[in-house]
């Protein structure tokens, strides 16, 4: 501290919500940085369990203030509904413990159906989106005509206005990828409840953070999505529409690089993805049915916001140095080891094949990907039941060793270890 960034070192779904829930413990600040409701974080405490999309994972902390930074987008209508569905949970959310960037930028109802209509005319070739409407809005942003957060409060029927114009602006796109145009005005006056129950959450969240930092607030930035979805550094072009990795934390947030202080890479113990695109280390059959559970219990891999089943494989040694490398891990943490127990043996991918070529680092282009073939290392698996470790010396002697080659393959260092999904069930070195 003062500053961690958590970051996804993977295709998203790693864990990151349940290990910024314990970070929260001792923080002041939980800031999300990007993305929006396609994120879907879980965090599991006391026989409940919690699926955040919007809000940062901090919000099960009294002592933290939660912020949602001016790199998200976010759909407000969706933002009141899991804001009330919390409450009714018994999770205090005001304005004292909220605050939402006036930077941000809103999701329209265009952007949904836009992102419906880009995915049916891509057919086979779709990216498997999670149709929240997340790249139209990036593309509105990027292009200069996006609605901001900020914008909710200006008078209402200005803002409604406002609204009005962005959705019918794109009827035409609707139009030529054969979808009906929208309601304009129904859908703009959709959103105005919403609208006015956020307003008193709405501040410049970066003078926040700037005067929180200067009075001595620990922060901890909560990445959505994962390195290998970066717009810029994953698997484009099936990667989501913004900056999951590490210079994103600080261009979501406003804050300056020289406050970070720990950059902290949460790795799947395995490989899991969803939706489409390349997964050099996927498997089918009877191995991936068993690190993808049958889909009984919360943490089997099935998606926290689509309930899609994930692609599963070994993990990507290759993909994992790369994320590391990306985002400059200060150190890496595993997480569902306890899904390892019973192999008798585990892989892991170190390098690629390309064309005939050993390749220690993954290709551009989607092509070469597609066509990579995993060079894997064999190691030892363990029987034993480790949901109940909560140090390292208590893991079995195979399980520390597959901590430690995946450790000296990324050249850093791991110092948690998750053996389940509750709170506590974390092994600290
Ligand atoms: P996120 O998007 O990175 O926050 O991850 P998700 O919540 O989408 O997916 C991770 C899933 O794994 C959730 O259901 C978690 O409860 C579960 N989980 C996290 N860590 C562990 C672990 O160590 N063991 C087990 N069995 N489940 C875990
Ligand atoms: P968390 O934060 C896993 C994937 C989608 C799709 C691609 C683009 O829970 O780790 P989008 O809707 O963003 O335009 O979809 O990105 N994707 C995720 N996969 N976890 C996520 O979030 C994801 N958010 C987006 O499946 O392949
Ligand atoms: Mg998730």
């Amino acid at each position: 501290m003062p500053i961690s960034i958590i970051i996804g070192a993977q295709w998203g779904d790693e864990g990151k919500g349940r290990v910024v829930d314990w970070l929260a413990s001792s923080a002041d600040i939980v800031a999300r940085y990007a993305g929006g409701d396609n994120a879907g974080h879980t965090v599991a405490l006391e026989g409940e369990v919690y699926k955040l999309h919007l809000l940062p994972s901090g919000v099960l902390h009294d002592q933290v203030i939660s912020v949602m930074g001016n790199g998200m987008v976010i759909n407000p209508v969706n933002l009141v509904r899991e804001i009330k569905a919390l409450r009714a949970m018994g999770i205090e959310i005001t304005p004292q413990n909220l605050i939402i960037s006036s930077r941000a930028h809103i999701i329209t109802p265009a952007h949904i159906a836009l992102d419906a209509a880009t995915e049916s005319a891509l057919g086979d070739a779709k990216i498997g989106t999670t149709l929240r409407g997340i790249g139209p809005a990036y593309l509105d942003k990027s292009g200069r005509a996006g609605i901001r957060t900020g914008d909710m409060l200006l008078d209402v029927e200005v803002f409604a206005e406002r609204l009005i114009s962005a959705i019918e602006a794109t009827q035409d796109s609707l139009r030529q990828q054969g979808m009906e145009a929208l309601d304009a005005r129904a859908a703009a006056m959709s959103y105005l409840e919403a609208v006015d129950f956020l307003r008193g959450f709405i501040q410049d969240a970066s003078i926040y953070l700037h005067e929180a930092l200067t009075d001595g607030a620990r922060v901890v930035c909560e990445g959505a999505q994962g390195t290998l979805l970066d717009i810029d550094h994953g698997s484009y072009p099936f990667v989501t529409s913004s900056s999951p990795t590490a210079g994103g934390a600080l261009t979501g947030l406003g804050v300056g690089p020289l406050r970070v202080d720990r950059v902290l890479g949460v790795a799947k113990a395995f490989s899991t993805r969803v939706g489409g695109g390349p997964m050099p280390t996927e498997l089918e059959g009877e191995v991936a049915k068993r690190l993808r559970g049958s889909g009984e219990n919360f943490w089997d891999e099935f998606g926290t916001t689509t309930g899609r089943p994930r692609r599963c494989g070994w993990l990507d040694g290759v993909m994992l140095r790369y994320a590391t490398m990306v985002n400059g891990f200060s150190e890496l943490m595993l997480t569902k080891m306890d899904i390892l127990s019973g192999f008798d043996e585990l892989k892991l991918a170190t390098a690629y094949e390309i064309d005939g070529l050993r390749s220690d680092h993954p290709p551009v282009t989607n092509e070469q990907l597609e066509r990579a073939t995993a060079l894997y290392e064999t190691l030892p698996g363990w029987t034993e039941d480790i949901s109940g470790c909560r140090t390292f010396a208590q893991l079995p002697t195979a399980a520390q060793h597959y901590v430690q080659r995946v450790s000296a393959l990324c050249g850093v260092p791991i110092n948690m270890i998750s053996v389940g999904p509750e709170r506590d069930q974390l092994v600290q070195r």
